[in-house]
Protein backbone atom coordinates (compact mmCIF):
# COMPACT_ATOMS: atom_id res chain seq x y z
CA UNK A 1 0.00 0.00 0.00
CA UNK A 2 3.14 2.08 0.84
CA UNK A 3 4.48 1.66 -2.44
CA UNK A 4 1.27 2.40 -4.24
CA UNK A 5 0.64 5.47 -2.31
CA UNK A 6 3.88 6.89 -3.10
CA UNK A 7 3.03 5.85 -7.12
CA UNK A 8 -0.15 7.76 -7.49
CA UNK A 9 1.14 10.51 -5.26
CA UNK A 10 4.25 11.28 -7.71
CA UNK A 11 1.73 11.16 -10.58
CA UNK A 12 -0.67 13.28 -8.67
CA UNK A 13 1.97 15.68 -8.44
CA UNK A 14 3.14 15.90 -12.06
CA UNK A 15 -0.09 16.63 -12.90
CA UNK A 16 -0.64 19.41 -10.44
CA UNK A 17 2.90 20.85 -11.83
CA UNK A 18 1.63 20.06 -15.15
CA UNK A 19 -1.48 22.42 -15.32
CA UNK A 20 0.38 25.29 -13.20
CA UNK A 21 0.50 28.49 -14.74
CA UNK A 22 2.07 30.56 -12.32
CA UNK A 23 -0.20 31.66 -9.43
CA UNK A 24 -2.98 29.55 -11.02
CA UNK A 25 -4.02 26.38 -12.23
CA UNK A 26 -5.86 25.06 -14.86
CA UNK A 27 -8.10 22.16 -13.99
CA UNK A 28 -6.71 20.55 -17.40
CA UNK A 29 -5.05 21.58 -20.04
CA UNK A 30 -6.62 21.42 -23.13
CA UNK A 31 -10.19 21.14 -22.28
CA UNK A 32 -10.52 23.49 -19.45
CA UNK A 33 -7.74 26.16 -19.88
CA UNK A 34 -8.68 29.12 -17.28
CA UNK A 35 -9.26 29.41 -13.75
CA UNK A 36 -12.37 27.77 -12.26
CA UNK A 37 -13.81 28.49 -8.76
CA UNK A 38 -14.58 25.50 -7.51
CA UNK A 39 -11.47 23.69 -9.11
CA UNK A 40 -8.76 26.70 -7.43
CA UNK A 41 -10.42 25.81 -4.02
CA UNK A 42 -10.46 21.97 -4.56
CA UNK A 43 -6.66 22.26 -5.96
CA UNK A 44 -5.47 24.70 -3.04
CA UNK A 45 -6.28 22.20 -0.55
CA UNK A 46 -4.24 19.50 -2.56
CA UNK A 47 -1.13 21.89 -2.59
CA UNK A 48 -1.13 22.69 0.77
CA UNK A 49 0.63 19.78 1.23
CA UNK A 50 3.00 20.50 -1.36
CA UNK A 51 4.16 24.20 -1.26
CA UNK A 52 1.63 26.20 1.57
CA UNK A 53 2.62 29.48 -0.53
CA UNK A 54 1.48 28.08 -3.89
CA UNK A 55 -1.60 27.15 -2.20
CA UNK A 56 -2.26 30.45 -0.68
CA UNK A 57 -1.29 31.67 -4.44
CA UNK A 58 -4.01 29.72 -5.62
CA UNK A 59 -6.63 31.36 -3.28
CA UNK A 60 -5.53 35.15 -3.89
CA UNK A 61 -5.15 34.50 -7.30
CA UNK A 62 -8.88 33.39 -7.75
CA UNK A 63 -10.60 37.08 -6.12
CA UNK A 64 -8.18 38.86 -8.62
CA UNK A 65 -11.53 38.39 -9.99
CA UNK A 66 -14.01 38.97 -7.13
CA UNK A 67 -16.47 41.46 -8.19
CA UNK A 68 -17.26 44.87 -6.43
CA UNK A 69 -20.57 43.39 -5.34
CA UNK A 70 -18.80 40.76 -3.48
CA UNK A 71 -19.73 38.00 -6.24
CA UNK A 72 -16.73 35.51 -6.99
CA UNK A 73 -16.92 34.71 -11.20
CA UNK A 74 -17.04 31.05 -11.63
CA UNK A 75 -14.09 31.62 -14.29
CA UNK A 76 -11.26 33.76 -14.99
CA UNK A 77 -10.68 33.33 -18.03
CA UNK A 78 -7.31 33.37 -19.51
CA UNK A 79 -5.76 35.65 -22.68
CA UNK A 80 -5.74 32.92 -25.26
CA UNK A 81 -8.70 30.38 -26.22
CA UNK A 82 -11.74 31.85 -26.09
CA UNK A 83 -14.33 30.43 -28.02
CA UNK A 84 -17.81 31.15 -28.81
CA UNK A 85 -19.30 29.62 -25.99
CA UNK A 86 -16.69 31.23 -23.61
CA UNK A 87 -17.38 34.64 -25.01
CA UNK A 88 -20.86 34.53 -23.84
CA UNK A 89 -19.89 33.59 -20.77
CA UNK A 90 -18.03 36.81 -19.93
CA UNK A 91 -19.51 39.39 -17.47
CA UNK A 92 -17.74 42.48 -18.17
CA UNK A 93 -21.25 44.17 -18.77
CA UNK A 94 -21.62 44.25 -15.51
CA UNK A 95 -21.20 47.42 -13.75
CA UNK A 96 -19.32 45.03 -10.33
CA UNK A 97 -17.35 43.38 -13.28
CA UNK A 98 -13.44 44.25 -12.51
CA UNK A 99 -11.41 46.03 -14.96
CA UNK A 100 -8.39 44.15 -16.69
CA UNK A 101 -10.03 40.65 -16.14
CA UNK A 102 -12.46 38.91 -18.46
CA UNK A 103 -14.41 36.48 -16.15
CA UNK A 104 -18.01 35.21 -16.33
CA UNK A 105 -20.88 36.33 -14.50
CA UNK A 106 -21.67 33.05 -12.87
CA UNK A 107 -20.85 31.92 -9.51
CA UNK A 108 -19.90 28.29 -8.35
CA UNK A 109 -19.97 26.32 -4.86
CA UNK A 110 -18.41 28.61 -2.40
CA UNK A 111 -15.49 26.24 -1.20
CA UNK A 112 -13.42 29.11 -0.69
CA UNK A 113 -13.72 29.78 3.05
CA UNK A 114 -13.00 25.36 3.25
CA UNK A 115 -10.02 25.80 1.00
CA UNK A 116 -8.59 28.87 3.14
CA UNK A 117 -9.09 27.06 6.37
CA UNK A 118 -7.58 23.93 4.95
CA UNK A 119 -4.09 26.20 4.17
CA UNK A 120 -4.92 28.02 7.63
CA UNK A 121 -3.78 24.30 9.05
CA UNK A 122 -0.68 23.75 7.64
CA UNK A 123 0.47 27.74 9.38
CA UNK A 124 1.50 28.54 12.77
CA UNK A 125 -1.20 30.32 14.64
CA UNK A 126 0.57 33.89 13.72
CA UNK A 127 0.83 33.15 10.17
CA UNK A 128 -2.91 31.87 10.15
CA UNK A 129 -3.80 34.79 11.71
CA UNK A 130 -2.54 36.82 8.63
CA UNK A 131 -3.32 34.62 6.51
CA UNK A 132 -6.99 34.76 7.74
CA UNK A 133 -6.99 38.48 7.99
CA UNK A 134 -6.13 38.74 4.14
CA UNK A 135 -8.63 36.57 3.27
CA UNK A 136 -11.52 37.15 5.75
CA UNK A 137 -12.91 40.31 4.12
CA UNK A 138 -13.06 38.85 0.85
CA UNK A 139 -14.97 35.51 2.16
CA UNK A 140 -17.28 37.69 4.28
CA UNK A 141 -18.21 39.88 1.12
CA UNK A 142 -19.38 36.89 -0.70
CA UNK A 143 -21.46 35.29 1.70
CA UNK A 144 -23.06 38.77 2.10
CA UNK A 145 -23.63 39.17 -1.54
CA UNK A 146 -25.03 35.75 -2.02
CA UNK A 147 -27.51 36.51 0.64
CA UNK A 148 -28.34 39.98 -0.23
CA UNK A 149 -28.48 38.80 -4.14
CA UNK A 150 -29.41 35.31 -4.32
CA UNK A 151 -31.04 34.23 -0.91
CA UNK A 152 -34.96 32.96 -0.78
CA UNK A 153 -36.54 31.41 2.48
CA UNK A 154 -32.89 30.83 3.51
CA UNK A 155 -31.80 29.14 0.61
CA UNK A 156 -29.38 30.44 -1.98
CA UNK A 157 -30.90 30.37 -5.89
CA UNK A 158 -28.68 29.47 -8.57
CA UNK A 159 -29.64 30.96 -12.31
CA UNK A 160 -27.92 28.30 -14.30
CA UNK A 161 -26.79 24.49 -14.08
CA UNK A 162 -22.72 25.58 -14.47
CA UNK A 163 -23.51 27.65 -11.11
CA UNK A 164 -23.74 24.23 -9.11
CA UNK A 165 -20.54 22.65 -10.89
CA UNK A 166 -23.05 19.70 -11.28
CA UNK A 167 -23.72 20.73 -14.75
CA UNK A 168 -25.69 18.58 -16.46
CA UNK A 169 -26.90 16.30 -13.46
CA UNK A 170 -30.30 15.24 -13.89
CA UNK A 171 -32.13 17.92 -11.36
CA UNK A 172 -30.61 20.62 -14.13
CA UNK A 173 -30.99 18.47 -17.45
CA UNK A 174 -34.96 18.58 -16.07
CA UNK A 175 -35.39 22.00 -14.86
CA UNK A 176 -33.35 23.21 -18.37
CA UNK A 177 -35.59 20.53 -20.68
CA UNK A 178 -39.11 21.98 -18.86
CA UNK A 179 -38.40 25.61 -18.14
CA UNK A 180 -35.48 26.52 -20.72
CA UNK A 181 -35.63 24.68 -23.42
CA UNK A 182 -35.56 27.22 -26.80
CA UNK A 183 -37.80 27.02 -28.94
CA UNK A 184 -34.99 26.49 -31.87
CA UNK A 185 -33.90 23.83 -30.25
CA UNK A 186 -37.08 22.00 -30.45
CA UNK A 187 -37.30 22.66 -34.53
CA UNK A 188 -33.55 21.62 -34.52
CA UNK A 189 -34.27 18.51 -33.09
CA UNK A 190 -37.47 17.72 -34.94
CA UNK A 191 -35.16 18.17 -38.54
CA UNK A 192 -32.73 16.40 -36.28
CA UNK A 193 -29.95 18.54 -36.89
CA UNK A 194 -28.22 19.02 -33.01
CA UNK A 195 -26.02 15.85 -34.25
CA UNK A 196 -24.29 18.38 -37.14
CA UNK A 197 -23.73 20.66 -34.23
CA UNK A 198 -20.80 18.68 -32.80
CA UNK A 199 -18.86 20.56 -35.52
CA UNK A 200 -19.11 23.82 -33.44
CA UNK A 201 -17.83 21.96 -29.69
CA UNK A 202 -14.53 21.92 -28.37
CA UNK A 203 -15.04 19.17 -25.79
CA UNK A 204 -16.15 16.86 -27.92
CA UNK A 205 -12.72 17.02 -29.69
CA UNK A 206 -11.02 16.15 -26.58
CA UNK A 207 -13.17 13.58 -25.54
CA UNK A 208 -15.81 10.99 -26.77
CA UNK A 209 -18.80 12.42 -26.99
CA UNK A 210 -20.50 9.86 -24.97
CA UNK A 211 -18.98 11.21 -22.09
CA UNK A 212 -20.10 14.81 -22.23
CA UNK A 213 -23.49 16.51 -22.42
CA UNK A 214 -25.40 15.71 -25.25
CA UNK A 215 -25.40 18.72 -28.01
CA UNK A 216 -28.96 19.85 -27.38
CA UNK A 217 -28.34 19.75 -23.64
CA UNK A 218 -25.23 22.08 -24.36
CA UNK A 219 -27.30 24.30 -26.68
CA UNK A 220 -29.88 24.49 -24.19
CA UNK A 221 -27.65 25.52 -21.67
CA UNK A 222 -26.11 28.49 -24.03
CA UNK A 223 -29.36 29.86 -24.92
CA UNK A 224 -29.59 30.30 -21.69
CA UNK A 225 -26.38 31.66 -20.80
CA UNK A 226 -26.94 34.27 -23.67
CA UNK A 227 -30.51 35.73 -21.59
CA UNK A 228 -28.24 36.36 -18.64
CA UNK A 229 -25.88 38.29 -20.32
CA UNK A 230 -28.46 40.19 -21.80
CA UNK A 231 -29.43 41.31 -18.55
CA UNK A 232 -25.81 42.08 -17.30
CA UNK A 233 -25.55 39.40 -14.99
CA UNK A 234 -27.57 41.17 -12.87
CA UNK A 235 -29.22 38.73 -10.30
CA UNK A 236 -31.85 40.67 -8.57
CA UNK A 237 -33.16 41.86 -11.74
CA UNK A 238 -33.26 38.38 -13.57
CA UNK A 239 -34.90 36.74 -10.17
CA UNK A 240 -37.88 39.63 -11.11
CA UNK A 241 -38.72 37.18 -13.86
CA UNK A 242 -36.44 34.42 -13.99
CA UNK A 243 -36.40 31.57 -16.39
CA UNK A 244 -35.20 29.55 -13.92
CA UNK A 245 -34.37 29.42 -10.42
CA UNK A 246 -33.21 26.64 -8.74
CA UNK A 247 -32.15 26.12 -4.55
CA UNK A 248 -29.49 23.99 -5.53
CA UNK A 249 -29.19 20.83 -2.76
CA UNK A 250 -25.45 20.75 -3.24
CA UNK A 251 -24.91 24.60 -3.64
CA UNK A 252 -26.97 24.74 -0.19
CA UNK A 253 -24.59 22.23 1.56
CA UNK A 254 -21.48 23.65 0.64
CA UNK A 255 -22.70 27.11 1.44
CA UNK A 256 -23.70 25.85 5.12
CA UNK A 257 -20.50 24.33 5.79
CA UNK A 258 -18.40 27.81 4.68
CA UNK A 259 -20.64 30.01 6.69
CA UNK A 260 -19.64 27.85 9.66
CA UNK A 261 -15.84 28.28 8.76
CA UNK A 262 -16.50 31.86 7.74
CA UNK A 263 -17.22 31.78 11.47
CA UNK A 264 -13.81 29.87 12.39
CA UNK A 265 -12.19 32.57 10.70
CA UNK A 266 -13.72 35.26 12.26
CA UNK A 267 -13.45 34.17 15.72
CA UNK A 268 -9.06 33.31 15.27
CA UNK A 269 -8.90 37.17 14.24
CA UNK A 270 -11.15 38.39 16.98
CA UNK A 271 -13.31 39.68 14.57
CA UNK A 272 -17.28 39.79 15.24
CA UNK A 273 -20.13 38.81 12.67
CA UNK A 274 -22.48 41.13 11.64
CA UNK A 275 -25.94 39.73 13.83
CA UNK A 276 -27.95 39.88 10.36
CA UNK A 277 -25.49 37.49 8.70
CA UNK A 278 -25.52 34.76 11.87
CA UNK A 279 -29.28 35.34 11.59
CA UNK A 280 -29.44 34.26 8.05
CA UNK A 281 -26.81 31.47 8.78
CA UNK A 282 -29.22 29.79 11.07
CA UNK A 283 -31.93 30.28 8.77
CA UNK A 284 -30.16 28.42 6.18
CA UNK A 285 -29.46 25.23 8.21
CA UNK A 286 -33.04 25.03 9.23
CA UNK A 287 -34.19 25.84 5.27
CA UNK A 288 -31.97 23.17 4.18
CA UNK A 289 -35.20 21.06 5.48
CA UNK A 290 -37.56 21.85 3.18
CA UNK A 291 -35.05 20.40 1.08
CA UNK A 292 -36.12 16.95 2.66
CA UNK A 293 -38.89 14.83 1.45
CA UNK A 294 -40.10 12.30 3.53
CA UNK A 295 -41.58 9.58 1.32
CA UNK A 296 -38.40 8.54 -0.55
CA UNK A 297 -36.05 9.39 2.02
CA UNK A 298 -34.28 11.76 0.60
CA UNK A 299 -32.92 15.22 -0.06
CA UNK A 300 -33.48 16.87 -3.78
CA UNK A 301 -32.85 20.31 -5.29
CA UNK A 302 -36.04 22.69 -4.89
CA UNK A 303 -37.33 24.59 -8.29
CA UNK A 304 -37.94 28.14 -6.36
CA UNK A 305 -40.33 29.05 -8.72
CA UNK A 306 -43.32 26.50 -8.08
CA UNK A 307 -41.52 26.02 -4.68
CA UNK A 308 -41.85 22.14 -5.24
CA UNK A 309 -38.70 19.39 -4.94
CA UNK A 310 -37.47 18.51 -8.13
CA UNK A 311 -37.60 14.88 -7.43
CA UNK A 312 -34.86 13.50 -9.78
CA UNK A 313 -32.30 11.49 -7.39
CA UNK A 314 -28.57 12.63 -7.40
CA UNK A 315 -25.57 12.25 -5.18
CA UNK A 316 -26.61 15.54 -3.68
CA UNK A 317 -29.07 14.03 -1.38
CA UNK A 318 -25.94 12.69 0.01
CA UNK A 319 -24.21 15.89 0.74
CA UNK A 320 -26.04 17.56 3.55
CA UNK A 321 -23.21 14.90 5.66
CA UNK A 322 -20.83 17.77 4.95
CA UNK A 323 -23.41 20.46 5.42
CA UNK A 324 -22.89 19.16 8.98
CA UNK A 325 -26.19 20.27 10.47
CA UNK A 326 -28.47 17.57 9.92
CA UNK A 327 -29.66 15.15 12.51
CA UNK A 328 -27.78 12.01 13.61
CA UNK A 329 -31.35 10.35 12.64
CA UNK A 330 -30.78 11.69 9.40
CA UNK A 331 -27.04 11.06 8.97
CA UNK A 332 -27.83 7.26 9.70
CA UNK A 333 -30.19 7.05 6.63
CA UNK A 334 -27.98 9.02 4.39
CA UNK A 335 -25.38 6.77 5.22
CA UNK A 336 -27.75 3.34 5.10
CA UNK A 337 -28.01 4.78 1.03
CA UNK A 338 -24.27 4.51 0.60
CA UNK A 339 -24.73 0.57 1.10
CA UNK A 340 -27.86 -0.21 -1.15
CA UNK A 341 -27.01 -1.67 -4.52
CA UNK A 342 -29.76 0.56 -6.57
CA UNK A 343 -28.90 3.25 -4.74
CA UNK A 344 -25.34 4.39 -4.12
CA UNK A 345 -23.25 1.14 -3.71
CA UNK A 346 -21.28 0.22 -6.96
CA UNK A 347 -18.28 -1.44 -7.15
CA UNK A 348 -16.44 1.88 -7.65
CA UNK A 349 -18.35 4.63 -5.18
CA UNK A 350 -19.92 7.12 -5.29
CA UNK A 351 -22.05 7.44 -8.44
CA UNK A 352 -23.26 10.80 -9.23
CA UNK A 353 -26.96 9.46 -10.14
CA UNK A 354 -28.11 6.17 -8.23
CA UNK A 355 -27.41 3.03 -10.23
CA UNK A 356 -30.97 2.12 -10.12
CA UNK A 357 -32.54 5.27 -11.59
CA UNK A 358 -33.38 5.83 -15.02
CA UNK A 359 -31.11 8.57 -15.60
CA UNK A 360 -28.04 6.72 -14.64
CA UNK A 361 -25.45 6.33 -17.22
CA UNK A 362 -22.10 4.89 -15.89
CA UNK A 363 -19.85 7.55 -18.75
CA UNK A 364 -21.78 10.10 -18.80
CA UNK A 365 -20.77 13.54 -17.64
CA UNK A 366 -22.37 14.23 -14.24
CA UNK A 367 -25.32 11.07 -14.79
CA UNK A 368 -23.38 8.87 -13.61
CA UNK A 369 -19.60 8.57 -13.48
CA UNK A 370 -18.13 8.80 -10.14
CA UNK A 371 -16.02 11.70 -9.38
CA UNK A 372 -12.86 12.48 -6.72
CA UNK A 373 -14.74 15.65 -5.28
CA UNK A 374 -17.85 14.04 -4.28
CA UNK A 375 -16.06 11.72 -2.85
CA UNK A 376 -13.81 14.03 -1.08
CA UNK A 377 -17.00 16.27 0.44
CA UNK A 378 -18.52 12.69 1.76
CA UNK A 379 -15.36 11.05 3.06
CA UNK A 380 -15.39 14.99 5.12
CA UNK A 381 -19.06 14.62 6.37
CA UNK A 382 -18.78 11.17 6.72
CA UNK A 383 -15.84 11.93 9.07
CA UNK A 384 -17.36 14.55 11.13
CA UNK A 385 -20.57 13.01 11.53
CA UNK A 386 -18.62 9.82 13.68
CA UNK A 387 -19.07 7.41 10.68
CA UNK A 388 -15.30 7.34 10.88
CA UNK A 389 -15.37 3.79 9.28
CA UNK A 390 -17.30 3.96 6.54
CA UNK A 391 -15.24 7.63 5.86
CA UNK A 392 -12.39 5.01 5.59
CA UNK A 393 -13.34 2.97 3.38
CA UNK A 394 -14.57 5.29 0.78
CA UNK A 395 -11.02 7.52 1.05
CA UNK A 396 -9.17 3.47 0.25
CA UNK A 397 -11.42 2.82 -2.38
CA UNK A 398 -11.10 6.27 -4.07
CA UNK A 399 -7.47 5.96 -3.52
CA UNK A 400 -7.03 2.85 -5.16
CA UNK A 401 -10.01 3.94 -8.07
CA UNK A 402 -6.98 6.63 -8.72
CA UNK A 403 -3.91 4.10 -8.49
CA UNK A 404 -6.04 2.19 -11.19
CA UNK A 405 -7.06 4.48 -13.85
CA UNK A 406 -4.44 7.25 -12.88
CA UNK A 407 -5.97 10.99 -12.46
CA UNK A 408 -9.22 11.23 -14.65
CA UNK A 409 -11.97 13.80 -14.69
CA UNK A 410 -14.19 10.88 -13.65
CA UNK A 411 -14.42 7.10 -13.71
CA UNK A 412 -17.07 4.32 -14.57
CA UNK A 413 -18.57 3.42 -11.45
CA UNK A 414 -19.04 0.11 -12.50
CA UNK A 415 -15.80 -1.25 -13.87
CA UNK A 416 -13.36 1.92 -12.27
CA UNK A 417 -12.44 2.65 -16.07
CA UNK A 418 -10.97 6.18 -17.03
CA UNK A 419 -13.24 8.92 -18.26
CA UNK A 420 -13.62 12.42 -19.20
CA UNK A 421 -10.13 14.52 -19.39
CA UNK A 422 -6.90 12.90 -18.09
CA UNK A 423 -4.81 14.86 -16.49
CA UNK A 424 -7.37 16.43 -14.11
CA UNK A 425 -6.42 18.89 -11.30
CA UNK A 426 -8.69 17.77 -8.66
CA UNK A 427 -8.69 14.38 -8.91
CA UNK A 428 -4.53 14.92 -8.55
CA UNK A 429 -5.01 17.48 -5.94
CA UNK A 430 -8.36 15.96 -3.38
CA UNK A 431 -5.59 12.58 -4.12
CA UNK A 432 -2.96 13.94 -2.58
CA UNK A 433 -5.19 15.01 0.56
CA UNK A 434 -6.87 11.82 0.85
CA UNK A 435 -3.26 10.39 1.04
CA UNK A 436 -1.75 12.63 3.47
CA UNK A 437 -4.88 13.16 5.68
C1 LIG B 1 -17.13 21.23 -15.74
C2 LIG B 1 -17.64 20.75 -14.39
C3 LIG B 1 -17.42 21.84 -13.37
C4 LIG B 1 -15.94 22.20 -13.36
C5 LIG B 1 -15.44 22.57 -14.76
C6 LIG B 1 -13.94 22.73 -14.82
O1 LIG B 1 -17.85 22.30 -16.22
O2 LIG B 1 -18.99 20.39 -14.44
O3 LIG B 1 -17.81 21.41 -12.09
O4 LIG B 1 -15.72 23.25 -12.49
O5 LIG B 1 -15.78 21.56 -15.66
O6 LIG B 1 -13.30 21.57 -14.36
Amino acid sequence: MEETNTKVLEAAKAVLAANDRGSYTVPAGDLYPHQWLWDSCFTAIGLAHLDVDRAKAELTSLIRGQWANGMVPHIIFSDKKRDINQRSQEGWLNPHAPNGLITSGLTQPPLLAEAVVRIGKKLSLPERRSWYRQMYPHILHYHKWLYKDRAKDGLIILLHPYESGLDNSPAWSFELHTKAWPWWLKVLKKLKITAALSLFRRDTRQVPSAQRADNAEGLAAWALIRKLSRKAYDSRAILKSPKLAVADLAFNCIFIRANAHLQTIAKTIGQELPDELLKQMQESEIALEHLWDEQSGQYFSGDALTSHLIMEPTIATLLPLYAGCISAERAQQLVSMLGKRNLFKANWPVPSVPLGSSSFSPIRYWQGPTWVNTNWLIIDGLKRSGFGDEAESLRQKTIDMVAKSGCYEYFNPLNGSPEGANNFSWTAALTIDLIKH
